[in-house]
């Protein structure tokens, strides 16, 4: 019992410490979830337009600027996701948009 609650602790601080990494495959489990019904999501989505996939997010966005846009949405038709996405997410999800980039 201690033990394993001495694991879970564990787990929290590591989590906790590499929150401003940003985990790119949390990022892309939060985005087929969440983004996949506007955006394409996966690696390599063609150079769509209305909204952009997130593969040509990639490429034309510094990480800043990618953040900022989940942040403060330049769209009205984009929900306001940062209200769920609170603290480490909005990490993974930059972290795993700018990992689309080749
Ligand atoms: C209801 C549809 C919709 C959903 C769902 C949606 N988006 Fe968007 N998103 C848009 C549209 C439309 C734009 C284009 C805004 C523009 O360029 O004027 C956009 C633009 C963006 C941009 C900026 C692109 C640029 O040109 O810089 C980012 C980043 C982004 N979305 C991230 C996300 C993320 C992350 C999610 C999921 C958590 C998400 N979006 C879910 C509609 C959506």
């Amino acid at each position: 019992m201690v033990r394993a609650s001495l694991a879970i602790a564990v787990m929290g601080l590591a989590g906790m410490a590499s929150a401003q990494e940003g985990n790119a495959t949390m990022g892309r489990q939060i985005a087929e979830e969440y983004c996949v019904s506007c955006h394409m999501v996966d690696p390599g989505g063609p150079f769509k337009q209305d909204p952009p996939s997130f593969a040509a997010i990639a490429i034309y966005r510094s990480p800043d600027q990618i953040r900022a846009r989940i942040v403060q949405p330049i769209h009205a038709d984009m929900p306001r996701y940062s209200e769920y996405m609170i603290g480490g997410n909005i990490d993974d999800m930059v972290a795993y948009i700018a990992s689309l980039e080749e």
